[in-house]
């Protein structure tokens, strides 16, 4: 008895915090706040802030920009200080590379067409649950754009059809007593998906992908064997794979040998 009671009131207080939050949720300007009967907005935060036992119930699923929105002041001064601020080696301003030196700089780390491609981590996120997954990407150095050559069916790419929003990283091991070859490349971009009925599918693979390890040619093929066996590869693979395309929007680049040419190790490139 005592029992079904306490479940009753439980599943009172559950559909009261649910169907609480769905109203904070929906209509944050016009529900009357118990203290003052001031509207309960969800406020601007710093990105450090904790929910207090005050807080309106969040429902599974929902994180705290989906309500607030979020000030990333207190570590984007710490990078800006990093990448063009006063710090104890440079004045404002001093160290930092023009932007087409921080591209050719981030071409020699993260550069090269075909067997010279690098591999990444791709962090993706959906329903604001993220995912990091390595995999292999081109840099074409024309179109500043990424490719990269994907099975279907994954869950990285289920991520990116819903939310094309991406980030990448590239590094080398470094030693952390020394930060000596200290060497890291971060990148905020978007995703597309090109399927193989796109003509650019065929394109990128001829002039960027290094697939041609893929289609196994045989070491005595004639020129037109081998052409032969690459186009019926490329192909074949149209139904089952895609390549996406990374469109960085921003790139950080960080390089401990900067510092010997007298440049700040943080430089930062933007589209
Ligand atoms: C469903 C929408 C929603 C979500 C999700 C949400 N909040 Fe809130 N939050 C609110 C509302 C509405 C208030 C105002 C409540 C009040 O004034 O009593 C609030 C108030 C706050 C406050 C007090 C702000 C102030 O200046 O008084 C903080 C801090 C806060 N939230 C942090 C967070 C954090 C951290 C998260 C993520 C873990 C989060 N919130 C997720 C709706 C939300």
């Amino acid at each position: 008895m005592k029992n079904k009671a306490s479940i009753v009131l439980m599943t009172l207080m559950l559909f009261a915090a649910v169907s609480g939050c769905g109203r904070f949720a929906a209509e944050t300007s016009t529900v009357p706040s118990k203290a003052d009967a001031a509207p309960l907005k969800a406020q601007a935060i710093v990105a450090a802030a904790e929910v207090d036992s005050g807080h309106p119930e969040i429902e599974p699923g929902l994180s705290c920009n989906d309500c607030h929105e979020i000030k990333l002041d207190a570590t984007t001064t710490a990078t800006k200080v990093h990448l063009f601020g006063k710090t104890p080696a440079y004045n404002e301003g001093e160290g930092v590379m023009p932007k087409e030196r921080v591209w050719a700089e981030i071409e020699k780390a993260i550069g090269g067409i075909k067997d010279d491609s690098k591999t990444f981590i791709l962090a993706t996120s959906l329903n604001n649950v993220p995912l990091s997954t390595t995999c292999e990407w081109t840099l074409d150095p024309k179109a500043k754009k990424l490719y990269g050559f994907h099975e279907a069916g994954t869950e990285k790419l289920r991520h990116i059809e819903a939310n094309p929003r991406v980030s990448m990283n590239y590094h080398k091991e470094f030693d952390s007593a020394t930060f000596k070859d200290f060497l890291c490349v971060q990148i905020r971009g978007t995703a597309r998906l090109i399927h193989g009925e796109d003509p650019d599918f065929e394109r990128i693979m001829i002039e960027l992908l290094p697939y041609e390890f893929g289609a196994r040619v045989l070491a005595d093929a004639t020129p037109e064997q081998r052409e032969a066996r690459l186009k019926a590869f490329r192909q074949g693979v149209k139904k089952d794979f895609v390549i996406s395309e990374i469109t960085p929007e921003q790139i950080t680049i960080a390089n401990q040998q900067f510092r010997a040419q007298g440049m700040r190790v943080y430089q930062r490139w933007t589209r």
